[in-house]
């Protein structure tokens, strides 16, 4: 076989074989393969896109490049979750802690940034020391002692995907339902997760743009669970505007850990309680979702869950300081208010913009091998549906770069469209 037979049968619209995807995929690993061939490879999927047994090979094709995480013997039930990608969403900073102190035991091996879309890896780095290279033994060790694991996908847990990821960051081949689910199962099937909550994020800011997308990539992904004889649970979220307001990666801790006290956004609040009712539910700490939520509820009102973050950070060698004073995580230079150039309902902040502006500021990267700026981001201080006054706060600039400055001002002033009618709110989730 050769690699530059299966990139044209693809790019043919063909069929690929199990072994001519295990061919691929084999020699990727092994460097046999280059990048620009597998580059050339995953635009033509995204382009002709891959049938559900291709999907279903290609998945299981990257879950047997590595190692298979047994977690018998560590926890009762391993439970995972995992968004599809956003804008703002902090989710997991704040959702983990939340279970593991409902006493559902969590280890979850998280992304960078991908796209316009944050990482919570990168996210995790704006606390100095904060380590997100556990290898294999160290994760079943935090996760029986401590209970709670957030780190990154270890080396020899499904390698094709974390070399394929990083390639498709900047190859402009994020966008394919295949790569997508195949991405997303590979890692949760490695990582040895019998039930997962996947949340999928629909909209501008998404990578699945319509809700028929959105369920399309849902059906795939709990039939690759179905296969892999796994529990696989789909929420459909909006994405069209960002998850609450931080969009940035030390922002977004610090929002995060609003929410562990009680506060922060309203929408990203309760987006946290649904996913948290729901982990709880498949993870049986709870017999339904009520009793999840008011148990999700009840760990951030006793300062458990806020507790379980400082344990997870500390036992991560983090300095539990910025935790405790998230003043102190990396702030930028230059942070600019920009108020509203006119009275009105807002009918979009259109949250693929704003993601991108973020990674221009230097949130995310441009080439694989960039490092980011944790303190740079945007904080949209409106929703979609808010009357906003003429001169009324609109959203906050952090840059450290002047010319960098200017150019999200104006990019994100046109993310933000006005109506003169009432605007309804934009749900949280779509089924
Ligand atoms: N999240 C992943 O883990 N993989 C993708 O391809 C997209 C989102």
């Amino acid at each position: 076989m050769r690699a530059v037979d299966i990139i044209v049968k693809k790019r043919e619209k063909g069929e690929l074989s199990k072994e001519e995807i295990n061919f691929f995929v084999q020699g990727f690993v092994r460097g046999d393969i280059p990048d620009y061939q597998v580059s050339a490879w995953a635009m033509a999927i995204v382009l002709n896109g891959m049938t559900a047994q291709e999907t279903t090979d290609l998945t299981l094709a990257m879950v047997l490049s590595g190692r298979i995480l047994d977690l018998t013997g560590v926890v009762d039930i391993a439970v995972d979750k995992h968004s599809s990608g956003g804008v703002g969403d902090k989710t997991t900073l704040t959702v983990l802690p939340v279970v593991a102190a409902c006493g559902l035991p969590v280890g979850k091996m998280s992304g960078r940034g991908l796209g316009f879309s944050g990482g919570t890896l990168d996210k995790l780095e704006s606390i100095p020391g904060y380590r997100v290279d556990l290898d294999t033994d160290e994760f079943k060790q935090q996760l029986k002692e401590k209970g709670i694991v957030l780190t990154g996908q270890s080396l020899d847990l499904a390698p094709a995907d974390g070399k394929l990821y990083a390639l498709r960051d900047v190859t402009g081949t994020v966008q394919s339902i295949p790569l997508i689910a195949s991405s997303i199962m590979s890692k949760k099937i490695a990582g040895g997760a019998q039930a997962m909550v996947l949340d999928v994020k629909v909209g501008q800011g998404a990578f699945m743009e319509t809700l028929e997308m959105g369920r399309q990539l849902s059906a795939l992904m709990v039939r690759i669970g179905e296969l892999a004889g796994r529990e696989a649970i789909c929420l459909l979220s909006d994405m069209n505007q960002p998850l609450g307001h931080a969009v940035g990666n030390a922002l977004e801790v610090a929002e995060a850990i609003e929410a562990l006290h009680g506060g922060g956004p309203p929408d990203f609040r309760e987006h946290c309680l649904e996913i948290s009712a729901h982990m709880l539910r498949v993870g049986k700490r709870a017999n339904d979702l009520e009793q999840g939520r008011r148990m999700a509820q009840g760990a951030i009102s006793d300062g458990t869950a806020f507790a379980k973050l400082r344990v997870l950070v500390d036992a991560q060698g983090g300095d539990v300081s910025y935790v405790d004073h998230p003043e102190k995580l990396p702030r930028a230079r230059l942070i600019e208010t920009v108020d509203a150039p006119r009275s009105g309902w807002l009918a979009e902040i259109h949250a693929r913009r704003v993601g991108e502006v973020a990674v221009a500021l230097g949130a995310g990267r441009a080439n694989k091998l960039d490092s980011v700026d944790h303190a740079v981001g945007v904080v949209v201080a409106r929703k979609v549906g808010d009357y906003v006054e003429e001169g009324a706060e609109l959203f906050t600039i952090h840059a450290n770069d002047e010319n960098r400055q200017a150019e999200a001002e104006q990019r994100l002033l046109d993310a933000h469209v006005f109506s003169d009618v009432p605007v309804p709110a934009l749900p949280l989730f779509h089924g």
